[in-house]
């Protein structure tokens, strides 16, 4: 493998519109993907970073594509994809987006209302289905339960080469903090913990493990 890669990561939440002033998302702040995409450049790879909407500046010297829905995440990832050696799919994608996007805003008249949603596509799943040979598939899991067997299923399930599992019911760790802990499950079983530090120091041992 070379030694200067191009390193594709997607970051943050997505947010997925209602009407002109109200969208369904997520607490990711995008630390964790803009840690990773730091310790990408540090290592002098090439990285292009898909964002969702987030409060942090994105880091110099990588190329940024902004996003907001899932689908533009989706569009945005697979067009960089095929030149990608490993992609670590850090962004929090929201699973369901409203079935309407009402063009104008829902005024409140009625005692209840019901939001219709409709799945978005797996993004992480539809770059396992299109890898080519070498390629490095990097999912990551939000679990609040039962966190390494979900994880596994979701490794095989999606043909992933490593899931990295954190425990999202931790306030401490996981979304919004600065601070993570987590599983790296390789394909091949193999597993590597690690405790609970900063997001930017993780992001470098994640990196390791992966390019090893
Ligand atoms: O941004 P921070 O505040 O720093 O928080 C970091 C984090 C908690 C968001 C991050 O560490 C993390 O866990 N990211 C994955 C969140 C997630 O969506 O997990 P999931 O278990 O629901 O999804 C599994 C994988 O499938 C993820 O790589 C996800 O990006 C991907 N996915 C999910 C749904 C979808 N429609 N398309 C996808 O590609």
């Amino acid at each position: 493998m070379p030694v200067h890669l191009h390193i594709l990561i997607s970051a943050g939440p997505t947010q997925e519109p209602i009407d002109p002033v109200r969208f369904l998302s997520n607490r990711s702040s995008g630390r964790m993907g803009y840690a990773l995409v730091r310790a990408a450049l540090a290592a002098k790879h090439r990285v292009t970073l898909v964002t969702g909407p987030v409060a942090i500046k994105p880091p110099e010297g990588c190329r940024v594509i902004g996003v907001k829905t899932a689908r533009e995440m989706r569009r945005a990832l697979l067009r960089h994809f095929p030149t990608a050696d490993v992609v670590f799919q850090v962004a929090a994608v929201a699973d369901y987006r409203p079935v309407v996007n009402f063009r104008k805003k829902i005024k409140k008249i009625t005692r209840t209302l019901t939001l219709k949603l409709r799945r978005n596509p797996d993004i992480l799943a539809e770059m396992a289905r299109k890898k080519r040979r070498g390629q490095i598939l990097v999912g990551f899991a939000a679990e609040t339960h039962a966190a390494l067997s979900y994880a596994r299923e979701k490794l095989v399930r999606k043909r992933l080469d490593f899931i990295v599992v954190n425990d999202v019911s931790n306030k401490a760790i996981g979304f919004e903090s600065h601070d993570n802990a987590v599983v790296v499950i390789a394909r091949d079983g193999r597993q590597v913990r690690f405790p609970r530090q900063p997001k930017t120091l993780l992001a470098q041992r994640i990196l390791e493990v992966v390019l090893l």
